[in-house]
């Protein structure tokens, strides 16, 4: 039986030069080999071999950031918008309390680049609270759900390093308030990682590919085989408003972006913030041959100041509007696309990925040896109908972790100052006194908004010791 299931895979993987994977077969326990056989049947080998082939021939990016236009976009001072932030608000108000808004929340990944060893929403970032990342977003949705009198069903993705350790998290902590039945926690896909040079499969252990999760641009793909697009469906859900755990300044279901997205029947938007310096490390929403395009910082800022500082006629910067990863999608569209199936490519990142050498020793590359498959979900732009894009303040929305303490931006103490500046702003906004330097956090329990604020606490208030207001 194990000797027919050996040449079984030996053949399949002998075809495309991958037989090596099998080296430490014969050392193996059974369970050990099922898992290895499993996780072999689970690949596409063909397709492995195209997008190693693919990835030596890259995208031509000097060509299309030649060719990109500025994104046409609802900017937050354009006078002349086709509608007022104040219609946008009523119509995505309306939106919230029809009961038809879900949200989407990616928390897979592997959180490399800020070193924990937890899931990410486990991180501590409440500048005085303490409270994880998990914590305040699940508290803005039951806020928002609280503040529109209508339940807003979650769909939270993991990676298989993040799964086990995200359910248990937030049973431990009765979801932060949200109801069960609320929330849908589903496992991304993954992609195996291959030799840089040979395209050969690396092996983890000797029982185990070297396997990466296949992407924020896995979701699409995930919501379908864990069911949730039929849910989504049962419940009557019609839009969803999607962001990633690492930014606990998003404004949660954002009624004048949903407004926004509503009123000019969209399938897919993207909220944008005004990039700082052309070199800023965020993607870049462009419009090429028309449609809308996100051209990733790695990607732009590896070409010449020439193209990226080009100007339009009118003299500003073509690559001004910068990534939140905040969308809404409408959930006919999201099913449209599930039923294509895979409509999305595969984008390559090379990485440092540790393996076993032939003699089954592990071998830990300090440089880059590997490439890894990512898909990314705002490769959707240019296929939705209507896409649009919608500028919001950095500082009042975008504040992502992405960076171990010492980087010079997007680490926990830069998003703690965000944070604590905007919180401070609402309170003197609201007639109080912050002493200069003092901490000063806003649970979203207790409010979501300047104006929340102003409705809750006493004009006159003085903060002169950190204070979490909750
Ligand atoms: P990043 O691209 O910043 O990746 O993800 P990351 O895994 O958090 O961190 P690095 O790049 O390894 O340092 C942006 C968001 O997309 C989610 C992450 O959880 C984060 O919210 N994500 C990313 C996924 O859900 N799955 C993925 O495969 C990649």
């Amino acid at each position: 039986m194990d000797r027919t299931k050996k040449e079984e895979l030996c053949s399949r993987l002998a075809a495309v030069g991958q037989e090596h994977v099998l080296a430490f077969w014969d050392e193996l326990q059974p369970p050990m080999r099922q898992r290895l056989a499993g996780q072999i049947m689970n690949l596409d080998l063909a397709q492995i071999g195209a997008l190693f082939q693919a990835a030596t021939a890259p995208e031509n990016w000097a060509d299309l950031a030649r060719r990109a236009m500025a994104p046409t976009a609802f900017r937050l001072h354009d006078k002349q918008r086709a509608f007022s932030a104040e219609q946008a608000n009523d119509r995505g108000q309306a939106g919230l309390e029809s009961g038809r808004v879900g949200v989407i929340l990616v928390a897979g990944g592997q959180g490399t680049r800020l070193g924990v060893d937890h899931p990410k929403g486990m991180f501590s970032i409440g500048p005085v609270s303490g409270a994880s990342l998990f914590q305040i977003l699940l508290e803005k949705i039951v806020a928002r759900a609280r503040s529109c009198g209508m339940r807003i069903p979650l769909y939270l993705m993991t990676s298989p390093a993040t799964h086990d350790e995200t359910v248990a998290y937030l049973r431990a902590n009765e979801n932060f308030g949200l109801a069960q039945d609320d929330l849908k926690i589903f496992c991304q896909g993954t992609m195996p990682a291959v030799d840089a040079q040979t395209g050969r499969l690396l092996l983890a252990e000797k029982d185990q590919l070297a396997l990466s999760p296949d992407g924020h641009g896995g979701m699409l793909q995930a919501l379908a085989a864990h069911g949730c697009l039929s849910d989504i469906h049962q419940r009557g859900l019609r839009h969803l408003f999607y962001c990633q755990i690492d930014n606990p300044l998003v404004e949660m279901c954002d009624p004048v972006f949903l407004g926004f997205h509503l009123l000019s029947n969209s399938e897919l938007s993207t909220q944008v913030v005004a990039k700082r310096t052309l070199r800023d490390k965020v993607g870049n929403v462009v419009s090429i041959d028309g449609k809308l395009r996100i051209i990733e910082y790695s990607d732009l800022n590896l070409l010449s100041d020439e193209i990226v500082e080009r100007r339009a006629p009118d003299g500003s910067p073509i690559f001004w509007a910068g990534n939140t990863a905040i969308h809404v999608f409408e959930a006919a569209f999201l099913e449209r696309m599930a039923h294509i199936g895979t409509a999305l490519p595969f984008h390559v990142a090379k990485k440092a990925v540790s393996y076993l050498d032939r003699a089954g020793e592990l071998v830990e590359p300090q440089r880059p040896n590997a490439i890894k498959f990512e898909r990314f979900i705002f490769d959707l732009l240019p296929i939705a109908r209507q896409a649009i894009v919608v500028e919001v303040d950095e500082s009042q929305a975008f504040a992502p972790v992405k960076n171990a303490p010492g980087d010079p931006r997007d680490t926990p103490e830069s998003v703690q100052a965000q944070m604590i500046a905007l919180h401070t702003s609402w309170l003197r906004a609201a007639g109080c006194e912050v002493a200069p330097g003092t901490a000063v956090e806003i649970g979203p329990l207790f409010a979501q908004s300047a104006q929340e604020v102003a409705e809750r606490v006493r004009p006159g208030l003085v903060v002169t010791q950190p204070r979490f207001f909750c």
